[in-house]
């Protein structure tokens, strides 16, 4: 049976786990330690966190102080917009590496692609350079539509790995999702549960009880069963352990075009062509 172990491979050979913890909104300190440390227990291996969170030193110590070889874990940070550009990439690079502690990471990602600064070309230069000095093992962005991952493959020498957008049965992103597909770039999930706003939601509360999950979980598999990599976030231990609970049923293909239909093209969070902010 599939687990939290279960990894997708990305475009480099790469393999990322397909369920992984996201804390954004954790508290730096004991909330975020807490928080990795009950995700780990509960045998996830991929935590995702960004510079702008502030909580990379917290993620940092959770895994110091985790008995989990290095090589099992992925570990996630991104590069916020205030320091795009190449020299600034590289310096906030380090910064992020010596908050959490690492001496590579897993995956690096442009947070968001800041169209009004025009530098994500220029990231993506130092980006390449970290992949090809060996510190990085995958790169990606995040909040690319299809017209900024054309721009920046037009010129750039490697491709990302990964594009992490808004996704969730609100927002299906079925576009974005096909030309990922077409250029092997792995889409992930975030806000995957819209921040708890769809668990009440009468489809995903038929199907729930249908197999005596919850919402989040059905949501979650349906995530997975879509072959997108998702990172629910939670701060809460048993919730934690509920949302990696989903290996053990399956949605029909019915199930999937139902949740599907729920799309409404709308987002919780900024559109990336109008979200500028440093
Ligand atoms: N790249 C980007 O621009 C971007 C933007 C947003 C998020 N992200 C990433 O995506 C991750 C996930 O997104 P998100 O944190 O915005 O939201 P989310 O995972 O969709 O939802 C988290 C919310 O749902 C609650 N929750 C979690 N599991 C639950 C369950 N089983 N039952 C009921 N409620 C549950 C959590 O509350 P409790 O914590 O109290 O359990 C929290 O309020 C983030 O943490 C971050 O790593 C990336």
């Amino acid at each position: 049976m599939a687990d939290l172990t279960s990894t997708v491979t990305l475009h480099n050979g790469v393999k990322m786990p397909r369920v992984g913890l996201g804390v954004f909104q954790v508290e730096e300190g004991e909330e975020v330690v807490q928080s990795v440390k009950a995700a780990l227990e509960a045998g996830y291996r991929s935590i995702d966190t960004a510079a702008i969170y502030g909580n990379e030193e917290g993620v940092g110590k959770a895994i110091a102080e985790s008995a989990i070889p290095r090589e099992e874990l992925f570990i996630t940070t991104k590069l916020w917009n205030s320091e795009q550009g190449y020299e600034s990439t590289l310096a906030a690079f380090e910064e992020s590496m010596k908050k959490l502690g690492l001496d590579y990471l897993d995956l690096y990602l442009i947070h968001w692609p800041v169209p009004a600064k025009g530098e994500y070309k220029n990231t993506w230069k130092a980006f390449e350079k970290l992949y090809k000095d060996g510190k990085i093992r995958a790169i990606g962005v995040s909040n690319f539509k299809i017209h900024h991952l054309e721009d920046l493959m037009a010129e750039c020498e490697i491709k990302p790995m990964v594009n992490q957008v808004e996704y969730h049965p609100r927002l299906t992103q079925k576009e974005l999702h096909e030309f990922c597909k077409r250029h092997q770039i792995q889409l992930e999930a975030w806000s995957p549960l819209m921040q708890g706003g769809l668990l009440e939601e009468p489809t995903l509360v038929e199907i729930a009880n249908k197999y005596n999950k919850s919402t989040a979980q059905v949501i979650i598999r349906w995530d997975y069963q879509n072959e997108v990599v998702t990172i629910p976030k939670s701060v809460k231990a048993h919730r934690i352990v509920e949302n990696a609970d989903i290996f053990d049923f399956e949605l029909t293909a019915e199930e999937i075009a139902n949740i599907d239909a729920l799309n409404q093209d709308k987002r919780i969070g900024p559109d990336p062509d109008e979200f500028n902010r440093a």
